[in-house]
């Protein structure tokens, strides 16, 4: 049995958390009542309601409660990242260092754990591209980083900017992956007056977010130019494995795109099989059969998105110690593999322990 990985699982480090606690805007914390609560999300405002962000705990920062996470849902290693908002709301002039202090933090604790946790490293995105590049190949030099972290906003106007060529260059040439996740959702409006708490932006507004990014990334032809660069998409690409003959089919009937010989010179369905990495945290076992179907068993990776998702408290009051979001995608697969081709094995950690070379 190979060992089960964790690519999808965050931390915010203690210099992030202080950094967090010292703010008034979003991204902040906020006591509430002797509890705090966590408000990172762009549609919270900073009004005073005791419901407003979630409650955060130690098991946001406390390493210790990372590793009874895994040890309760047997995961022998995880691949750390910073949560969102990464560093993407700081001044131009501080991120670059903040990057370094958090990163560093990050290695540290991974270098305490005797290989059970590996790290993607967070960018200064909103320093100079040429901060970006050093931070991408310090972090190459990190024992214990195995590729970097992004939003899907870039440096600023998402991610099919030509400015960041030059990190794409970089992340290419240094064989790191990136790990694209959502933050910023969908426009307010979409979502209409009701109120359903965190489950419309979330369940959809994450997953169409990440989709639009690819889609304009690879649209921009950055896959083209960098045929080697690889990208781990968070929750199984949102809905590109399911969009991607709409992408093409709307490519090939673009008068002004096919006139301008702008359209991409590889076809999705390529850069799917090639250049794109799929998390496995996507709750059901149709979800996962799509991945394996457009990427391929050996590009499906295990995810959990702790310390998000919790189990919520059952009528007794007692919250079990065993995470329903965990067990489900556990199910997922082995409902959809089975033992077939030892792809739920594979996909489990197999393919982690590969991809990103954990001893
Ligand atoms: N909510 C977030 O803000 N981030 C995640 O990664 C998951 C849920
Ligand atoms: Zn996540």
């Amino acid at each position: 049995m190979s060992k089960v990985v964790d690519i999808h699982t965050h931390i915010y480090p203690p210099s992030y958390i202080r950094l967090l606690r010292s703010r008034q805007t979003v991204p902040y914390i906020r006591t509430i009542d002797a509890s705090d609560r966590l408000v990172i999300l762009p549609s919270e405002d900073t009004n005073a309601s005791t419901s407003i962000g979630r409650p955060i705990g130690p098991e946001y920062y406390d390493i210790s409660h990372k590793l009874k996470f895994m040890d309760v849902h047997n995961i022998d290693i995880s691949i750390l990242s910073l949560a969102n908002p990464w560093l993407d709301f700081l001044p131009s002039d501080e991120a670059a260092k903040t990057a370094r202090e958090v990163n560093d933090d990050i290695d540290k604790l991974c270098g305490e754990r005797n290989g059970r946790l590996y790290a993607f490293g967070a960018l200064p995105l909103s320093a100079s591209v040429e901060e970006v590049c050093a931070e991408v190949e310090r972090l190459k030099e990190l024992k214990w980083m195995r590729g970097v972290v992004m939003g899907t906003g870039g440096i600023g106007k998402g991610l099919d900017d030509e400015r960041l060529d030059k990190v794409w260059g970089i992340l290419e040439e240094t064989g790191q992956t990136v790990f694209l996740h959502p933050h910023y959702g969908l426009p307010s409006e979409v979502w209409g007056e009701k109120e359903y708490g965190h489950v419309l932006p979330l369940a959809l507004g994450f997953p169409l977010e990440t989709t639009i990014a690819i889609s304009r990334m690879y649209l921009a032809g950055v896959f083209d130019r960098y045929p080697r660069l690889q990208v781990l998409l968070a929750h199984s690409g949102g809905t590109i494995p399911f969009l991607a003959g709409r992408l093409e089919s709307c490519i090939e009937h673009d008068a002004h795109l096919q006139k301008e010989g702008a359209a991409p010179r590889k076809s999705i369905w390529d850069v799917l099989k090639r250049n794109i990495l799929l998390d496995a945290v996507v709750y059901s076992e149709f979800g996962v059969k799509t991945a394996v179907q457009v990427s391929g068993g050996d590009r499906v990776l295990f995810g959990t998105d702790n310390p998000f998702f919790p189990p919520l408290a059952g009528d007794d009051g007692a919250v079990p110690d065993e995470w329903k979001s965990v067990t489900t995608n556990v199910a997922a697969l082995q409902n959809a593999f089975g033992t077939l081709d030892g792809l739920t094995e594979k996909i489990l950690g197999g393919n982690a322990v590969r991809i990103f070379n954990l001893a």
